[in-house]
This record gives C-alpha cells, structure tokens and sequence, in this order.
C-alpha cells in the first residue's frame, strides 16, 4: 500500500504520549483514510513493486509494461470464470505527474482459485517432479490447510509464471508475463483490436491463407517449446488465442517435460491430435503424426 507516510511516522510510544495533544494515530488515520478514498471499490495500488524480486517480468520490458508506484489498477470486468481460476480485465494506469506522461495498460489477471471446492483435475499426472519450494509448504499441501490450499493454488501460478517466462524469451507466441504475486499472475491482455479480448481459435473461420499462417505458427511455437524440452500438455483450440494475423498461446501451469515426466509422450501426442484436428476440420489437412515426429526431431 502507497501512503505519503514513511515507516518512521507510524512508531511513536504510547507512554511518551501527552494525552492533551491530539492523537497522532488518529491523524495518521484520516490522512491515510483521505488517501485511500481515491480509490474506487474496483481499484487498488499497483502491485508492481510489492512483488517479490524474480517476480516481475523479464528484460527487455515492452514499453507498455507501467512501473510507476503511483499507478492504480482498475478492475474492468471478467473475461472467464473456470474451475481452477478466473480471470480478469485490469487496467494498470498512472496518471501524468511533473513532466511524466500519463500511461495505460490492459492486463489479464489469471487468479487460481484457494477454495476446497475447486476441481484439481490437472494435480497428479502433470507435477511429477515437482516439489513445494519449502517443507513447511509441502507439509501444509500434505494436510490440505488453508495455508497449504494457498500454497497450491500459487504453485500452479507461479508453474504458469516460470512457464510464460521462459516460453516469451525462447520467443513463443505467450502473452509477456508481467508479475505474479501469491495466486495472482498478470500478464499481457491478448486483444481483438477493439477493445474486446481475442477469441479462441475454436471460435474463428479463417480463410484458407490464414489457416496456412496460424498453423505455421503453431508448429514453430511448438517446435520452440520441444528444443526446450516442453510439452504445453493441454493444447487445444481454446487455450489458442487468435489475435488478427497472429495465434497466441496461453493457458500453461501444466506444461510438461516430454522426456522427465512418464507421461510426456502421450502429452505431447494429445496436444498434436487436438491441434491436427482442429486445422484439419477447418479445411487444412494437418496429419497429427508428421507433427508428432517433427517435434520429436527437437527434443533428441
Ligand atoms: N492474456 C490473455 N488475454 C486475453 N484473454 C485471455 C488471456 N488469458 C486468458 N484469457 C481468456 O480467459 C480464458 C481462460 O484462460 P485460461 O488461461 O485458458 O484458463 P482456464 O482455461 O484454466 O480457465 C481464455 O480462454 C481466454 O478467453
Ligand atoms: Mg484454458
């Protein structure tokens, strides 16, 4: 939280205090309650620099990414609402100061859901290998606490941070990540040039041309994930963003080693049918084991 307050102005001893004087915790109270008033039910600070070192998004940074401490975040809306997360619309803006320029952005915010009513069905086969980063987290996620469900619900957010890290600078076609902070993961809005979100490729026709272009894409992205190792492990149509003349990734807390996870293969083998199918009923005969095989040119 932001305030015009140092640290040093919140410790003052209650027994020094001249009890005739005005309460100075009241009037820290209220300037920072005036502060705070700035803000609308749907906005908060911005969370830029809360996040923890490693946590912001890697170098070179888009020119878009807003950094400012005096940014405010507005909530916009939600764009999906699934079993393990829901994401939304947020607007991260600053407003001009002194001779700064004003700066807007639009971002996704990917939030895992903590809930125990949460459908887990992406927990066992895909995090083979994985550990929690402390045992005290392994014990809690052992005993289902609520700081153990936290603890879950953030490894799949940072699992999709480490993911769109390493994915956006191997240059894969995935929203840069910008931050992610406990369950929250903010990344780049993948818009429809109208202000709107992109739709799945599910959702689109493409002409016959664009087709070719999409599915070149595809497998270059895919092809980029395999020379790293990678499965996306849940590839579909719907976790396949089509931004005009440019598909987009998305949807990877689950990726998967092709060679370290024992199920790696048929991992990567169901993403290349789902895929193959796809552009194949779209028109554009895909055969999903020449995929399969050129992939695996990459891993070996
Ligand atoms: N970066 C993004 N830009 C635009 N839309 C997004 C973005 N990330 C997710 N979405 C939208 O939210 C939906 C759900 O996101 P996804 O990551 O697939 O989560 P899940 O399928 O696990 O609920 C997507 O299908 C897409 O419509
Ligand atoms: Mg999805």
């Amino acid at each position: 939280m932001s305030s015009e307050y140092e640290a040093s102005d919140l410790y003052f001893s209650e027994s020094a205090r001249d009890e005739s004087q005005p309460d100075p915790a009241a009037a820290f109270a209220f300037t920072f309650h005036a502060v705070d008033e700035e803000l609308g039910p749907d906005q908060r600070w911005s969370t830029w620099l809360e996040a923890e070192r490693g946590s912001r998004g890697p170098e070179p940074r888009p020119s878009w990414v807003v950094t400012d401490q005096a940014a405010i975040d507005t909530e916009l809306g939600i764009l999906k609402t699934g079993k393990e997360a829901d994401v939304f619309l947020l607007e991260r803006a600053v407003e001009a100061i002194g001779g700064n320029p004003a700066k807007s952005s639009l971002l996704a915010a990917k939030r895992y859901r903590t809930d125990e009513h949460r459908a887990f069905h992406r927990s066992t086969s895909y995090v083979e290998g994985r550990r929690p980063r402390n045992s005290r987290d392994g014990r809690a996620m052992a005993k289902k606490t609520t700081h153990g469900r936290g603890v879950a619900a953030g490894q799949w957010a940072y699992a999709e941070w480490d993911a769109l890290n390493r994915l956006w600078k191997a240059g894969v076609p995935v929203p840069y990540p910008v931050q992610v902070d406990g369950t929250e993961l903010l990344m780049e809005f993948i818009d429809d040039g109208e202000g709107g979100a992109a739709p799945r490729l599910a959702h689109v026709r493409p002409s016959k041309d664009l087709l070719g272009v999409y599915f070149e894409q595809l497998r270059n992205g895919m092809r980029e994930l395999a020379r790293a190792g990678l499965a996306h492990g849940d590839l579909s149509p719907y976790n396949v963003l089509a931004q005009a003349e440019r598909i987009v990734l998305i949807d990877l807390p689950q990726v998967v080693d092709i060679v370290g996870n024992p199920k790696g293969m048929d991992f990567l083998m169901r993403d290349c049918h789902n895929m193959a199918t796809w552009f194949t009923g779209r028109g554009l005969e895909v055969d999903e084991q020449e995929l399969f095989a050129d992939l695996l040119t990459m891993v070996f």
